[in-house]
């Protein structure tokens, strides 16, 4: 059997299928040894059960768990259609090569010794192959992958996994394995459980567009050191959390970690800031942590989607209930309050000195029946969208009769409404909440942890309701830029002279100063005339770039006797500051009227392509840091939601009976540097600082615009 074709660059979700349910399995490197890896995936695999054929290969023959063991793997009697191989990497080439011909569709590279080690030509090589003969390669360097719907088991693993809802795909082999004990232990069923290593061909975003179509899986959670092809990624992600819920881990948040990722995994890990927009821009949940990342996947697998946001919290302890409030309020869930449905919703159940504000309050005197009352109250009225069931362990409290009630409970509404109950005592609660939890019923031992789970739906919940926004057609004069650029290239720089980038922003529909270019004094006076009083004055050089520690820049020139001398000054500082420096003449511009400073940045970002920017200037942006990022290009609600989340956002809306300032001229400004940036992956780095921003009507003036651009000639 032989399939000599070529793949495209995504074969899409109809072939991925065939590596989650294969009709037979091939083990290359299959062991009677049970030290061999080779030994422990035949084993998982026959203890899940796994009902495609396996054929364990090695030339020595034998068998293993009575599956008898065949020399080659033209010896299959059957269709092939993943080989995982286990042996050394210097034979995983050829044994490649046997694959093709016995028309493998996937191969599931467990080997290590490739780019991880700087071993990449020979990666490069073996994908290359793969690809030309129609095959996909998942690896090198994992663990293996698990899938439920055919019990396929072809990790090393500990083993045990149970079939579920969750999907895991994991970049770190050793996490991932540890996380087959965990989800043992947190009677975690899974779907699906990918180690995707060094993504030298598969990666997150085939195996998502593929779980996507997959009705077992309910969730997926993804650990992420480094993003090699992030735009795709966060393509797939924004299609996928319409869908499933996606919780992600990523490592290297602080910069230590970023550089241990880095070297961990060859791959270069993406600014944290960065990544964390493109996530939450995704409409993907991003975990603190892999308890956190637990809690979440293992409370959406079982979850219904809420019809509203509003929750109401049924307590028996007034300061449990105050802290829930405060984890509410962190983590975006809103309680219900009218006052007068709750009164009635809780008054055969609330005792004189209880409180039916929300939270709930029943008091310590409260039975289990007069709570588990109390909780179907909120239940059954449609209004109140979920619960949030706590409680303090009290000595009047037939614990495990309300051990009873809650699960009765849970097992009534958990297909209606969505509940989550945070018990907080002794031991015997303890042992109540891993009873509860190893039955799948949601329960926590801290409050914040439940809040967290509810908060975690409910932003899923809206990304999967949001309805999709459209671009705006912008039209760009796209060529008319490259020109710009060919001529800016032809003089051996990466960057725009002022005037280049004035065109540039002139293109873009920008509101810009008005400039002109001068190259004698006489046409400096003339121009600061026809602009107007008062006026700047800047030196235009290619071998200046910071201009104003040349002395080359001249601030608020009132008249005419002013503009003389700034021009012989900046003449004589810049030929003081750099002799050689060929000056093109200096530019003239109007002096704009101040207002609010913002900057606004668009980059092709190593990891995610192109990206945009938008902060306050001056010391926000550099001390304050305070700035927010997206995948470029970006629709117009999302460029207002990146202005209004900077924490220095009321500014813009007026303080001390200053008016509100122009933010949707603002909006306007981003999303055009977005639709450029990604229409034109020449341009590197776009920066206009500032953007003055005057009152609502004024609009807003780009004062600077600076670009750079990456030159075929070499030139960075
Ligand atoms: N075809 C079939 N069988 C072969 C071939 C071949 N071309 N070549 C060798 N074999 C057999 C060997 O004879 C041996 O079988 P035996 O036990 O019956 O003698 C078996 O395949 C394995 O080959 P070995 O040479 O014994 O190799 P070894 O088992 O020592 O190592 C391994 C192979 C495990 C793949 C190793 O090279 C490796 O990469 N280890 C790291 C794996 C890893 O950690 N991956 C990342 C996981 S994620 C994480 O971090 C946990």
């Amino acid at each position: 059997m032989s399939s000599e074709c070529c793949l495209d660059e995504s074969e899409g979700v109809a072939g991925m299928e065939r590596l989650f349910k294969p009709r037979g399995v091939a083990v290359i490197g299959a062991s009677s040894n049970p030290a061999k890896i080779g030994y422990r995936i035949i084993e998982n695999m026959q203890n899940a059960g796994y009902t495609g054929e396996i054929y364990p290969v090695n030339p020595k023959g034998g068998e293993v768990f009575g599956i008898p063991i065949i020399p080659s793997l033209e010896d299959a009697t059957g269709p092939v259609d993943v080989a995982v191989l286990a042996i050394p990497a210097k034979f995983i080439f050829p044994a490649v090569e046997s694959c093709a011909k016995a028309g493998v569709g996937h191969l599931v590279i467990i080997t290590s010794g490739f780019s991880e080690v700087g071993n990449t030509a020979e990666e490069a090589r073996i994908v290359e192959y793969a690809r030309q003969h129609g095959m996909r390669v998942l690896g090198p360097n994992i663990f293996g992958v698990y899938s439920a719907s055919c019990g396929l088991d072809a990790t090393f693993g500990p083993g045990g996994i149970l079939p579920g809802h969750v999907a895991i795909i994991t970049q770190s082999g050793a996490l991932g394995i540890a996380m087959i004990g965990k989800t043992a232990t947190e009677s975690l069923g899974l779907s699906a459980l990918i180690s995707v290593g060094n993504k030298s061909d598969i990666d997150e975003a085939d195996l998502l567009e593929y779980l996507a179509t997959d009705d077992a899986t309910k969730v997926i959670m993804l650990y992420i050191e480094g993003v090699k092809k992030g735009e795709r990624l966060a393509k797939t992600l924004a299609k996928v959390t319409r869908k499933k819920h996606v919780v992600v881990i990523k490592s290297g948040r602080s910069k230590r970690g970023a550089m241990a990722a880095a070297s961990h995994t060859g791959s270069l890990a993406g600014a944290d800031e960065v990544f964390d927009s493109i996530m939450r821009q995704s409409g993907v949940l991003r975990a603190e942590s892999v308890q956190e990342a637990f809690d979440w996947v293992r409370y959406l697998a079982d979850v219904s989607l809420p019809a509203g946001r509003e929750a109401v919290i049924v307590t028996n302890g007034g300061g449990i209930g105050v802290l829930a409030t405060d984890a509410c309020e962190k983590y975006g869930v809103s309680l219900y309050d009218d006052q007068a449905v709750l009164y009635e919703a809780f008054a055969d159940v609330m005792p004189a000195f209880g409180s039916s504000k929300n939270p709930v309050d029943l008091t310590g005197q409260a039975t289990a029946e007069d709570y588990a009352s109390a909780l179907r109250a909120v239940l059954e009225e449609d209004r109140m969208n979920a619960a949030l069931a706590l409680y303090c362990e009290t000595a009047l409290f037939d614990t495990d009769r309300f051990a009873t009630l809650l699960r009765e409970i849970y097992q009534e509404y958990s297909g209606r409404k969505p509940i989550v109950f945070s018990l907080f005592g002794g031991e015997r609660i303890e042992a109540m909440i891993r009873d509860l939890r190893k039955e799948g019923i949601p329960v926590f031992g801290d409050v914040y942890q439940a809040v967290s789970a509810l908060g975690a739906l409910y932003r899923s919940t809206t990304t999967m309701k949001r309805e999709p926004k459209k671009l705006s057609e912008i039209e760009i004069d796209v060529e008319a830029i490259e020109e710009i650029l060919e001529n800016a290239g032809q003089e051996d720089r990466n960057f725009l002279l002022a005037h280049e980038a004035a065109r540039v922003a002139e293109i873009l529909g920008l509101r810009m100063p008005r400039s002109i270019l001068a190259r004698n004094l006489d046409e400096a006076v003339k121009a600061a005339e026809d602009i107007g009083y008062p006026v700047v004055m800047k030196v235009v050089s290619k071998d200046i770039v910071h201009k104003s520690d040349a002395g080359g820049v001249a601030l608020d020139l009132v008249n005419r006797d002013e503009v003389i001398d700034a021009y012989q000054a900046i003449l004589r500082s810049c030929h003081v500051y750099k002799p050689d420096a060929l000056i093109e003449g200096i530019e003239v511009v109007e002096m704009v009227r101040a207002g609010v400073e913002t900057i606004i940045g668009a980059r092709q970002d190593a990891s995610f392509g192109p990206t945009v920017m938008f902060g306050l200037g001056g010391i926000y942006v550099e001390v304050m840091k305070d700035v927010s990022f997206r995948a470029a290009p970006v629709t117009r609600t999302v460029a207002e939601a990146m202005i209004a989340e900077i924490r220095s956002y009321p500014l813009l809306l007026g303080v001390r009976g200053e008016s509100r300032k122009d933010t949707s001229g603002v909006a306007e400004v981003v999303e055009r540097l977005g639709h450029l940036i990604d229409r034109c992956r020449r341009i590197t780095d776009i920066e206009i600082n500032p953007l003055v921003v005057y009152d609502v009507g004024d609009g807003v003036k780009a004062v600077d615009v600076r670009i750079l651009f990456e030159n075929p000639r070499g030139v960075n």
